[in-house]
């Protein structure tokens, strides 16, 4: 052995020799290479300092590797948030034993050209993926050794080069999803790649069939075709893909059934077919008892869920909302795995609700929302400490719940409405630390309400509707600083309303009525300033009605058929609220009031009228508010007359009204002029209507094409024609988000008006503009560090509510400062929701490539499925901006750096947090604060989505960075000229 091993010495020596001569050195290709890359990348210094003229064998090089001759096999640079541009590939590719480039998951840019990586011919691995490259993709053809391709992410656009891939036959990776290319037909040229067992073609603009021959690609294991607009059949071929485990195709137009064949996928660990219109029953799931995750909501599916399903041991994940299901659950389902989640609601489900889904204790979310379930919720349920979500509501569910249900841990959402619950909520309740909403209404339940409710801190919303409730309310309500609506209407409630609900300082919502109260309305209600909604008509109250709440900015007052006496307050006695108290014979009003006696104008209490008299601008507001609501619905009726005047083409309108507001037609259409643009978002023009009256509005005319402005939206133009041409889809997802959500950090949207061709947005006007404006433009104003705290504490709650308060939770998808608008008091409310997405609660989302530069969080980049923690990255971004009073993206940061990634250089650096605070905040203390809430901001922004804080933390951990004792804020004018209608 030795002795030859000698004897080749010479010959290898040869060798080298002569390649070193035909190729000559490997050192000036890298170079040329490495000189593409910005010296101002600090990243870039570091992987490069290595990279040097003599310094060392080019093999030594950080990132490169060689073979067993000495030269260069692999270039390896993947994920060092490299920025560079115009790349010279030709360089590298003359190096002639190149066998693996991979540069993924940077901030590359610029174009490569078409025939750049022609000479690359050795090349086995080529990832390129999650950069920002421009332009169309390469020639690939001559890459005919190419096993590993990776380009997903990679922003080329234009049409595909699907040909060049025709003879790669070596290809067994192969991923190109999440590209804004031209749409066109899945590329046939793939079928006969039959090396593939990874092809990943999600967001990519794919239309026609689902391809008839996709069996052909018998190694696959993983395929995924998700957020395309594939329409017919799923092929029956697709079931001699023995090997696939997982198979991702929601979000196409996919019909028809499962075909037959598809129970032969036995290795099938991963499903998603949601939200497409395929129909016929679940049966070819029958054995796939490897399934984990089964995701198929949102389509047509019929029959039953198959009793196997109960003996599957993996099964984690099942979601099958708004189909067609009957029949009764498998009573054995999840007792044998660890299941976490199940959604099934909105399907024609019967018999009980399977008792062993929280066997293993992982189960965290339990949806089974309008079906017909019967019976009642599992005794083994009350020990189900991981269950975050219990939402049962309009089923035929009966009995006792169990008394260790009200105290779970870590239950956020009890929803038991319209079924025929009975007995108490229990005293356990003090033990639920979680819980944000309780929702009891319409059942059978009795008993009175404890006092231990007061303890279920986080509680948001109570709404305990048409049951049989009686008793007191709990004095210790007033503890409840978080809740902001109670409905205890249509009970047997009793004795006076506590004093202490006035403490309640978040409520914006309250209904009492149709109960047995009695005793004076607590003028402590006036306090409550925001309210918007009280009812307490039907009950026994007497005494005079409370001046206080003349300051109310109510949209719904009725104290009608109480025994309420003496004089309606002035500010009360007004056309808005002019049937709010009929019944009450005791009472005297003005003259417009229905069903109530003129007062004798004798009795006038000058002692209150004089500070009254300084609320009366804000309720002639109120007022406003109410006669625009008739206006609103007239619109519907009436028709345009004057054509000519204004760019909106008229033909007939469409409205819908969510709000007890509105306006005439004429008030909106008039206004849809430039004087009136105020305005340019990502999704439309924003235009400030001026009512008669002097009330203020803001309307968004959503352009119905995919113009977008500074942000990158990557969506599919084929997924836009799937919506319809005349909404876009920015329109659908604002109305369908705003329309029920209801916070007082959120934005409010008081109507939508649609037309053939236009699709306009009532909302509230908000004075003071965006965070944006304030904190970085010329109507910049001198925020101190309290107005700021405010602020974000005011926007995280909006957050909060959006992902954890509403039925589905609601990811917005584009959160940033000139997203968050402030009201009058400064107060901050979350707006825009072009590209909000509701989804299944903390499920995962489906993947649009979506944002503005500089918020955008990095996984938009390498995951296809997003979740709310994206919403907590740009809102950490927010969060820096209001402590450093910088942009998230400055020249000074350098090229390709952001805030995000400043505040972590300078952390690096062990330089101070402190002196990362926003210079115009001087005082040492606040500083410190202001650092804190920098702190919480880098733990928003971490790179990795799990590590993030959720929404609900965020707004604990900024309730605790020691709040400003601020009472009212005062702020500054700087840099703003008073102009009217002044941009910046
Ligand atoms: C290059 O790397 C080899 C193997 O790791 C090492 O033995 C050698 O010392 C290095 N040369 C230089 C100049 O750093
Ligand atoms: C490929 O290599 C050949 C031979 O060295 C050279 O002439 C040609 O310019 C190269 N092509 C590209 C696109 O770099």
């Amino acid at each position: 052995m030795l002795v030859r091993r000698r004897s080749w010495r010479p010959f290898i020596i040869f060798t080298l020799l002569f390649l070193y001569s035909v190729y000559g050195d490997e050192l000036q290709p890298l170079l040329k290479f490495k000189s593409a890359f910005e010296n101002s990348n600090a990243a870039n210094v570091d992987v490069f300092r290595s990279w040097d003229v003599g310094a060392k064998p080019v093999c030594n090089f950080t990132g490169i590797k060689c073979n067993s001759n000495g030269l260069v096999s692999e270039i390896d640079l993947t994920g060092r948030k490299l920025a560079g541009t115009d790349l010279p590939f030709d360089a590298i590719c003359s190096l002639p034993s190149l066998q693996k480039i991979a540069l993924g998951n940077n901030s590359l840019h610029g174009a490569v050209a078409d025939n750049s990586l022609k000479n690359c011919t050795r090349l086995q691995y080529l990832d390129l993926g999650a950069n920002s490259f421009t332009g169309k993709a390469p020639d690939l053809s001559s890459l005919r050794e190419l096993s590993y391709l990776n380009l997903s992410a990679t922003g080329f656009s234009g049409t595909f080069p699907w040909k060049s891939l025709e003879n790669l036959t070596n290809l067994a990776f192969l991923s190109l999803g999440d590209n804004p290319f031209d749409p066109g037909p899945f590329p046939t040229e793939f079928l006969k790649l039959d090396k593939l067992y990874w092809l990943y073609l999600s967001n990519c603009s794919i239309t026609g069939k689902f391809p008839t021959d996709i069996g052909n690609l018998s190694l696959l294991e993983n395929l995924e075709l998700s957020d395309n607009d594939l329409s017919g059949e799923i092929p029956e071929s697709i079931g001699n893909l023995e090997n696939l485990w997982q198979l991702e195709i929601y979000n196409n137009s996919l019909t028809g059934k499962l075909p037959n064949g598809f129970g032969n996928l036995t290795n099938l660990k991963n499903f998603d077919a949601s939200h497409n219109m395929l129909e016929g029953d679940l049966s070819e799931l029958r054995f796939l008892t490897k399934l984990a995750s089964l995701q198929l909501f949102e389509n047509q599916f019929v029959g039953e869920v198959p009793e196997e399903f109960g003996e599957f041991q993996n099964l984690v994940s099942l979601s099958l909302y708004t189909n067609k299901l009957t029949g009764e659950l498998p009573q054995k389902l999840g007792s044998w795995s660890g299941m976490s989640y199940i959604d099934v609601s909105e399907n024609f489900l019967t018999g009980p609700i399977p008792p062993g889904m929280c066997k293993n204790n992982k189960m965290t979310k339990i949806l089974l929302l309008q079906n017909n379930f019967t019976g009642g919720i599992p005794e083994s349920y009350a020990n189900c400490e991981s269950l975050n979500r219990l939402r049962v509501s309009q089923n035929s569910l009966s009995g006792i719940v169990p008394v260790g249900i009200w105290g779970l841990p870590n239950i956020q959402h009890i929803d038991l409405s319209s079924n025929r619950f009975e007995g108490p909520v229990t005293m356990d309740i003090g033990k639920a630390k979680s819980l944000a909403q309780l929702l009891l209404v319409d059942n059978r339940f009795s008993g009175e309400l404890p006092d231990e409710i007061s303890e279920a801190s986080l509680l948001d919303s109570i709404q305990l509707s048409s049951n049989q409730f009686s008793g007191k309310i709990p004095e210790a309500i007033g503890k409840l600083k978080r809740l902001s609506t109670i409905y205890l209407d249509e009970n047997q409630f009793s004795g006076s309303i506590p004093n202490s609900l006035g403490s309640c300082v978040s409520i914006s919502q309250i209904n009492l009525a149709h109960n047995s109260f009695t005793e004076k309305i607590p003028g402590s209600l006036g306090s409550l300033s925001n309210l918007n909604l009280l009812n307490l008509s039907d009950n026994q109250l007497s005494g005079e009605i409370p001046a206080s709440l003349s300051s109310l900015k109510l949209s719904l007052l009725d104290l009608s058929n109480n025994r309420l006496i003496g004089r309606i307050p002035e500010l009360l006695s007004i056309g808005a609220f002019k049937a709010s108290f009929t019944g009450n014979p005791g009472l005297c009003g003005g003259q417009n009031m229905e069903n109530v006696r003129l007062c004798s104008s004798s009795s006038t209490n000058s002692g209150n009228s004089g500070w009254i008299r300084t609320l009366i601008s804000c309720l002639i507001a109120g007022t406003l508010v109410l006669l625009v609501s008739l206006a609103c619905i007239l619109l519907v009726k009436i028709r345009k007359t004057d054509d000519h005047k204004h760019p909106l083409k008229q033909s007939s309108w469409n409205m819908k009204l969510f709000h007890v507001l509105s306006f005439t037609e004429k008030d909106i259409i008039d206004a849809i002029k430039s004087e009136n643009l105020i305005g340019k978002g990502g999704s439309g023009n924003v235009y400030k209507v001026v009512l008669n009256d002097g009330k203020e509005l803001a309307v968004k005319h959503i352009w119905s094409t995919t113009e977008s402005g500074d942000r990158k939206i990557y969506r599919s133009s084929a997924a836009m024609l799937k919506r319809g041409k005349s909404r876009s889809p920015q329109y659908d997802a604002e109305v369908a988000t705003l329309s029920s959500v209801r916070h007082v950090n959120v934005v409010k949207l008081y109507c939508s008006i649609t037309s053939e061709d236009s699709n306009l947005l009532v909302y509230e006007y908000l004075p003071n503009g965006s965070l944006w404006d304030r904190l970085h433009t010329c109507k910049k104003i001198d925020m101190g560090w309290c107005l700021r705290y405010e602020i974000a504490v005011g926007a995280a709650k909006g957050l909060e509510y959006l992902h954890h308060g509403c039925d589905r939770a609601v990811i917005h998808r584009d959160v940033k400062s000139s997203n968050i608008l402030l009201d009058e008091n400064w107060k901050p409310r979350i707006a825009d929701f072009g590209l909000a997405k509701m989804g299944q609660v903390g499920g995962d989302w489906t993947h649009v490539i979506a944002g503005t530069l500089g918020y955008i969080a990095p996984e938009y980049a390498y995951t296809y499925k997003i979740n709310e923690k994206s919403d907590v990255y740009s809102f950490g971004v927010v969060l820096m901006e209001l402590v450093t009073g910088r942009r998230p993206v400055e020249a000074e940061f350098g090229e390709n750096k952001d805030i995000v990634k400043w505040v972590q250089s300078k952390i690096k650096r062990k330089e101070s947090l402190v002196d990362l605070v926003d210079s115009s905040i001087s005082e040492a203390d606040l500083r410190e604060d202001a650092s804190k809430v920098l702190r919480i901001a880098i733990h928003c922004t971490t790179d990795i989505p799990a590590l993030r804080p959720s929404m609900r933390m965020v707004v604990q951990m900024l309730e605790e960075a020691e709040p400003c004792m601020l009472t009212t804020i005062t702020v500054t004018k700087d840099g703003e000229n008073g102009h009217e209608g002044f941009r910046c």
